[in-house]
């Protein structure tokens, strides 16, 4: 009998069976397809291989004000594919070699849960079956499939793609029309933007970017309007045909003509066809419950990443199997959901992490908040054309920061900073004793705290 058997191999359960692995713990992982999930395969890093040659393009093209005069320059995709393929590949192996490393018996087979054996569970995988102590569930999300009429048989065609497809497409679509202007929809949009598509946006809210604070995602649409993408806002897909989006707009139908569709309006939670009703896991609408260990109602059964349905991000689904590694290992640990950052990689970034404007009102939440123009940063100024925003809230009675929003580059690479204000209580008077190097773009946190009022 294994001391715990790992549901998935995506971020939760590669780093959970890493991490367990070295206490110790013998441990048995279960994956179908690639180890590294969604994320390593057909998510974070595929994708940001894919952005990272349109950033490149993008520089060549506005080298002129730098003084580098480039000529013939062209995004070739059929050598982005290939370095995407070759990335991908090296990470697997490289998840594969640590998971081994730490002694994890990995099985690459469908598993599902079989129900209680003396002293745990059991899974079934292939032909076999495995005992553990404890389970850990990461079987992590799938694209949302909306009952639109047309879409399913435009997934089976291949007219309709999701993330899996769109990061793979051998060639660039002429017209590609993007069901959801969330996340994957406006960083696919950016690439295939740069490499030479004419794409349109189709999403239901009044807005780009989700939760992100209105202020940038109002900032990032100019961007990418500027930059050609065409959006149709507060519009509700109604139907797919072989070649069209259709959609309705303040009460009138309208169609986008495409030679492909990308569907990204949210994922859903893996939890049918893996028996946990053979064991009783509870189920709700966003996944499995887990409380602050990532406990779920059945003693010695943990759900972590994605499955949870509580911020699904591969950074959050990392900290949810450290948490759950170390509960059962006796550690006191928990979970703490209110400093995760989130990040856009479009071209300017956009990375945010607490509360936004739009949360904090809507929490009643009373705060203060303070912006500058990145420009204020020597930096950024030596280095870019454009401009940036920098925008950090605080809770008005504390005085503690509690929100920092950026857009404009190297944002992903600043906000963990920004991240640690947070998560530490830091009021602004204490922050503002921190020292940033110099020059760089993330002096504008600094700058943007002697905003505020002593
Ligand atoms: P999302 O939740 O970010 O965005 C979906 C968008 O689709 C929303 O704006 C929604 O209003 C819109 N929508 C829903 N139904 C619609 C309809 N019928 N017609 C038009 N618009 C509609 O979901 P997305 O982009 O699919 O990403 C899925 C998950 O993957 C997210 O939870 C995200 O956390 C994760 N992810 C994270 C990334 C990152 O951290 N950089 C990158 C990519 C994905």
């Amino acid at each position: 009998m294994f001391d715990l058997l790992v549901l998935g191999g995506g971020p939760a359960g590669y780093l959970a069976a890493e991490r367990a692995g070295h206490a110790g713990l013998s441990v048995c992982c279960f994956e179908m397809r690639e180890l590294g999930g969604v994320c390593l395969n057909e998510g974070c890093v595929p994708s940001k291989s894919l952005l990272n040659s349109a950033k490149i393009y993008e520089h060549a093209l506005q080298g002129e004000p730098f003084g580098v005069l480039a000529k013939g320059i062209a995004l070739d995709h059929t050598l982005v594919q290939k370095r995407r393929a070759k990335v991908v590949q090296t990470l697997v192996a490289g998840v594969r070699a640590k998971m081994r490393a730490n002694g994890v018996t990995i099985v690459r087979e469908q598993a599902v849960i079989d129900g209680f054996v003396p002293g745990g569970v059991s899974i079934r995988a292939g032909d076999s079956v495995y005992e553990g102590k404890r389970l850990l569930i990461a079987t992590g999300s799938s694209p949302a499939i909306p009952p639109i009429p047309g879409l399913a048989e435009g997934l089976e065609t291949g007219f309709v793609l999701t993330n899996r497809e769109v990061l793979t497409l051998p060639e660039v679509p002429e017209r590609l029309a993007i069901i959801g202007g969330g996340v994957i929809g406006l960083e696919m949009a950016a690439y295939y933007r740069a490499a030479g598509s004419h794409v349109s946006v189709v999403e239901m809210l009044d807005h780009i970017a989700g939760p992100t604070d209105r202020e940038l995602s109002d900032l990032l649409l100019s961007e990418y309007k500027a930059k050609g993408v065409e959006f149709y806002l507060g519009a509700k897909v109604t139907a797919i045909e072989d070649g069209a989006v259709r959609f309705e707009r303040a009460g009138s139908a309208a169609l986008i003509g495409a030679d492909k569709a990308l569907l990204s309006i949210g994922r859903r939670a893996n939890v049918h066809g893996i028996g946990l009703e053979t064991i009783g896991v509870e189920l709700i609408a966003a996944g499995i419950p887990t409380d602050a260990q990532c406990r779920t109602n059945v003693p010695n059964v943990y759900a972590a990443g994605d499955v949870n349905g509580q911020s699904m991000l591969a950074h959050t689904a990392y900290r949810e199997a450290e948490v759950a590694v170390n509960t059962m290992l006796g550690k006191k640990d928990r979970m703490r959901y209110h400093a995760i950052p989130s990040v856009i990689y479009t071209s300017p970034e956009v990375a945010g992490v607490g509360h936004t404007g739009e949360s904090a009102a809507a929490e009643g939440v009373a705060f203060e908040s303070r912006k500058l123009s990145l420009r204020y940063a020597g930096r950024f100024v030596a280095e870019n054309e454009g401009d940036g925003l920098c925008k950090v809230l605080i809770d008005a009675a504390h005085r503690n920061i509690i929100g920092v929003h950026i857009i404009g580059p190297y944002a992903s690479e600043m906000i963990w900073g920004a991240a640690q204000l947070i998560e530490t209580e830091l009021r602004v008077a204490d922050a503002r004793e921190l020292v940033f190097p110099h020059p760089t773009v993330s002096e504008i946190i600094r700058e943007v705290l002697f905003e505020f009022d002593d």
